[in-house]
């Protein structure tokens, strides 16, 4: 199987990017839509990729952007996509547009165009029952693939962390600012992943067989508590915060506060913290094809430790999505 040509849809974001410099280091044209050019200026300087703004909600632009590719890959994902239901599905109207409808019509696209890969990006623990809305759409947007692309290969994610990362970055800079930090969800469970692990995975699926029509879960070689990973990020940044672990009530009248003023969680989230995003297949700290995770604790300093300005500075940048 020979893969020269890749459309990488969500490529602008922050998995995008990463993945972007695992795809540059093989002989292959990607093609990036984006819905902003200048979201993407950061793509621009790849000599073998093309930034192209168009409306991937639209069936002819999917279509012509698909014809030619040997592969598609969909990153497309939001955190906030609303708490109520659409059309009688259980997930919010933002979840539908983009975790769902157009993974569906992505997976139908690359199967009219003839693609010979189509890579998904999903999330670690979506399930129909999960209580989340984000988590419940993950799961139909997996479906929806798996009905028009059979062989599509799903990836599951725990929380990605990585230069650019709106986890870690986000809660180091909100220490670095605030003299005493009220956390939701302290004991929330995680198996945070490094960004270059998952790129460097989904680029090397491109060239095995063996991963078409398999679901992957990613995840790293350890599980932390949310108050532990903030406290690692804050204290890696150098601002020992003053962390206020929240508990469950209080958790979720802030995720609400948030949510109405627009803050960085919602009710939603709150509900996708009460499962545990940990990997339940494969050996611990194993990624596929045998790759070993990198541990947090060698990857950390190396973003997080530029100091309180830098973390802070990104924080605001993440929030602002720039
Ligand atoms: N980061 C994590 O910790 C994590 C964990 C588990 C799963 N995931 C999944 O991994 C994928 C990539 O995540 P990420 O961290 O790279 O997210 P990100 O930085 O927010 O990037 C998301 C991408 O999707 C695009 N997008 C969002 N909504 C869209 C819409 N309605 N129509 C068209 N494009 C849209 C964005 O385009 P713009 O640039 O125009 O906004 C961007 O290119 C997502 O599917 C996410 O759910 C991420």
């Amino acid at each position: 199987m020979t893969i020269e040509n890749i459309l990488l849809i969500g490529g602008s974001g922050f998995v995008g990017r990463h993945l972007m410099n695992a795809l540059a280091r093989r002989d292959v044209r990607i093609t990036v839509p984006v819905r902003r050019r200048e979201r993407a200026k950061h793509l621009l300087p790849f000599p073998t990729a093309e930034v192209v703004e168009a409306d991937i909600h639209d069936d002819a632009t999917l279509a012509r952007l698909a014809t030619g590719q040997d592969a598609i890959i969909n990153l497309v994902g939001v955190l906030k996509g609303g708490n109520g239901k659409t059309d009688g599905k259980p997930w919010g109207k933002g979840f539908d547009r983009a975790h769902v409808e157009l993974a569906g019509r992505v997976a139908k696209a690359a199967t009219a165009a003839g693609a010979q890969r189509l890579l998904h990006m999903s999330a670690l623990k979506a399930d129909a029952e999960a209580p989340s809305a984000y988590l419940r759409s993950k799961a139909a947007g997996e479906e929806a693939v798996r009905q028009s692309f059979p062989g599509a290969t799903i990836f599951r994610p725990s929380v990605i962390y990585g230069p650019g990362d709106q986890f870690l970055t986000v809660f180091a800079g909100l220490a670095a600012l605030a003299p005493m930090l009220p956390l939701a969800c302290p004991a929330a469970l995680f198996q945070p992943v490094w960004v270059e692990d998952v790129a460097a995975t989904m680029a090397e699926s491109l060239l095995r067989t063996e991963s078409i029509g398999q679901t992957y879960e990613l995840g790293g070689p350890r599980l932390y508590t949310l108050i532990d990973l903030v406290d690692y990020a804050s204290r890696t940044a150098g601002s020992p915060g003053n962390i206020l672990p929240l508990g469950d009530i209080p958790s979720y009248l802030m995720a609400w506060i948030l949510e109405i003023v627009g803050g960085p969680m919602t009710r939603d989230n709150y509900w996708s913290m009460q499962v545990s995003s940990t990997c339940e297949h494969g050996e611990m700290g194993v990624l596929p094809f045998g790759r070993r995770a990198a541990a947090l604790e060698i990857i950390g300093p190396t973003y997080l430790s530029d100091g309180r300005r830098r973390a802070g500075f990104d924080a605001l940048r993440a929030g602002a999505k720039r």
